[in-house]
């Protein structure tokens, strides 16, 4: 594996590496299983893996977690040494963010909804960032978690909008024994926490349970699922959205095939998000 640290070592390796197919995974490191799932996915489907780890600052606020943001670079580097990756991109902040910094990506509308309240600016970094390492990796198909849903919706939309050759793959949220959905930050838990952070999962299974009894008014949903995070004490919610995929709207009733229910809560400091997908994000 070559681990590249500026751009320009970052564009030799992929030059020496031939005209061969790039798959490419966009990380903030702290490597779990979730994040593996994607390795593999890219390994699989396409010659040449690149994987980059990079805690862009610009998708967190000012009162967010930056500074204590889990990071193990050598641990996630010999991880991805093992999954046979063939190019690790480890940059630092003035190689994607050499001052005077001035090109933004706002992804409208999408950006401002659901995590995007709470998160103000969290998106426009996100897009920001993905974009410029489109641009330096060129890949054939980039792999994200459905975890982050609407990150997958922000940068589907992204993708569109510019025309950029790039295949989306979307895949399935990697969750824990207990049914937690593996995040870098599940970390910050003390046990109490996490065990209280149960009710999150909890909560979208009781969506999913009703779904499957034939509930379908988008309202009726969200309010059990937010009914069900009340219930433990020690979660604080942010939101609960049932929602479209086009616009992150609600409709009156979920459509197969086009709807996300998504949750945020905050335990603690530690603000977890897991959802619900009725569709395909993949584009
Ligand atoms: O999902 C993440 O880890 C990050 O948001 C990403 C896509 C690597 C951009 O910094």
């Amino acid at each position: 594996m070559k681990a590249c640290r500026t751009i320009a070592s970052l564009r030799r390796a992929l030059a020496a590496a031939g005209d061969r197919p790039v798959g490419f995974v966009p990380t903030m490191g702290f490597l779990h299983e979730g994040h593996l799932s994607l390795v593999r996915a890219c390994r699989k489907e396409n010659e040449l893996a690149v994987v980059s780890i990079y805690v862009n600052p610009a998708q967190f606020g000012p009162a967010e977690d930056l500074q204590r943001y889990p990071r193990d670079p050598e641990h996630d580097s010999a991880l991805l040494k093992k999954e046979g990756v063939d190019i690790l991109f480890m940059p630092g902040d003035t190689e994607m963010y050499a001052p005077p910094f001035r090109t933004w990506v706002d992804v409208r509308e999408l950006d401002s909804k659901l995590c995007g309240r709470s998160r103000p600016g969290h998106f426009r970094g996100v897009a920001t960032v993905v974009l410029k390492l489109f641009n330096l990796v060129q890949p054939q198909r980039a792999y994200f978690g459905q975890k982050d849903a609407q990150q997958a919706l922000v940068l589907r939309q992204m993708v569109r909008d510019l025309g950029l050759p790039v295949r989306l793959r979307v895949l399935p949220i990697v969750r824990d024994a207990d049914g937690l959905a593996l995040s870098s930050r599940n970390v910050y838990l003390s046990s109490a926490e996490r065990r209280a952070a149960l009710a999150l999962p909890r909560s979208l299974e009781l969506a999913k349970a009703m779904i499957r009894e034939g509930e379908a008014r988008s309202r009726a949903l969200r309010k059990a699922v937010e009914a069900a995070i009340a219930a433990e004490p020690l979660l604080a919610l942010d939101y609960v959205a049932v929602v479209r995929l086009q616009d992150l709207e609600e409709a009156p009733r979920i459509e197969a095939g086009n709807t996300l229910i998504a949750a945020a809560v905050r335990v603690g400091k530690t603000r977890l998000i897991d959802n619900l997908l009725l569709g395909d994000l993949s584009c």
